[in-house]
């Protein structure tokens, strides 16, 4: 048993928001080797920028920014940190973060828990060269006018992340989503238009699984309209499959991990049928294996993040879905991932 399995093993024993402190903490003093090269048929671009390979961390594992050094020895083609919001927050009350073992699924109602702006970008200042380092973007609870967070955290952050997310999917914060209707999220993609001037950062866009087909086609045009650079499907899920068995299934909150898989394929499949490839997407939601990092991406997506796998396979999994990746896509004739997304719309 590697180390790092043995560290699983007993992060799994303890509740999880304490597991996934120490996880925190581990990485920020762990003196973990640098992740061996990435295997050329890897390669991927990525609204203008170059990933080493496919498979990203998802946001919310290290919300303030503070393990990129060693989140960025692990062997991700990029790490998306935050979200953070412009004030620092304490988020819900806990217990907020459950492991339904049996489900291979995490709920959380974090409630955007982070140290703010100031902090985060202190820390991005100081962030490992040589990774792709998104920066993800979230509201204040109690802010009125959210947009204006968001323009607030793009402004403050430009020049220190690769690529912004502006998330507008989490199911925590009150009112929030409800910027994914199009007359919001035109008046929030135009403001922060305006905000990033000549700014050649990306800025992507992380939407929720519950939406319709037509709702998600609504905001691919928004999100061309505005010069947003790619798409995020997707954040957690409000719903709870019957198939659910663990004592947790019930907590309020966003459900992730294997039972979102089929949710966050129809999301990215209406993706890909309303962009026509007009608008790079990046595939989340119960990615756990190869197989299904490589089905996202010839559903259409460019690239892949995850999060709640890792809780349960530990950090070895990131290899794990590099090497199958690069075995099926050299299997099918593949030489770059480019050259796979979409073929099985
Ligand atoms: C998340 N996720 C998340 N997303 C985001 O945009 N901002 C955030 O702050 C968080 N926070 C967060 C905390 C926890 C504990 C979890 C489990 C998830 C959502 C995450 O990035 C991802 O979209 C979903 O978890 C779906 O992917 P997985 O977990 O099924 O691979």
């Amino acid at each position: 048993m590697a180390m790092t399995d043995i560290g699983g093993a007993v992060l799994r024993g303890l509740d999880p928001e304490t597991a996934h402190r120490l996880a925190i903490l581990a990485l920020k003093v762990a003196p973990l080797p640098p992740a061996p090269a990435d295997d050329p048929v890897l390669e991927t671009r990525l609204a203008g920028l170059t990933l080493s390979n496919p498979v990203g961390l998802a946001a919310g594992l290290d919300k303030n920014g503070e393990a990129l050094h060693g989140l960025s020895r692990l062997g991700f083609g990029f790490v998306e940190c935050g979200s953070v919001t412009p004030r620092p927050q304490p988020g819900n009350p806990r217990p907020r973060l459950f492991r339904l073992s049996e489900d291979r699924a995490v709920i959380n109602r974090m409630g955007f828990n982070n140290e703010g702006l100031e902090t985060f970008a202190a820390r991005l200042a100081r962030r490992p060269a040589g990774t792709v380092v998104g920066a993800n973007l979230g509201a204040n609870k109690d802010t009125e006018d959210k947009a204006a967070d968001y323009v607030a955290g793009l402004r403050r952050l430009r020049g220190l992340a690769d690529y912004v997310t502006v998330n507008v999917s989490s199911p925590n914060t009150p009112g929030l989503r409800d910027l994914q209707g199009r007359a919001a999220l035109d008046d929030l993609l135009g403001r922060l238009a305006e905000a990033r001037e000549d700014d050649p950062t990306p800025v992507f866009l992380k939407i929720a699984p519950d939406l319709t087909a037509a709702e998600i086609a609504l905001i691919v045009e928004a999100a061309l309209d505005h010069g947003i650079d790619a798409l995020i499907v997707s954040n957690t899920t409000l719903d709870r499959p019957a198939s659910l068995k663990s004592r947790h299934r019930d907590e309020a909150g966003g459900l992730s991990g294997a039972p979102l898989k089929a949710r966050a394929s129809a999301a990215l499949a209406a993706a890909a049928e309303a962009s026509q490839k007009r608008l790079p997407l990046i595939a989340v939601g119960g990615i756990d294996s190869g197989a299904e990092a490589y089905a996202r991406i010839r559903a259409g997506a460019s690239a892949v993040q995850i999060y709640s796998a890792l809780v349960f396979e530990g950090p070895g999994l990131v290899g794990r879905i590099k090497r199958d990746l690069a075995a099926r896509l050299r299997a099918d004739g593949f030489s770059t991932v480019g050259q796979a997304v979409g073929t099985a719309r």
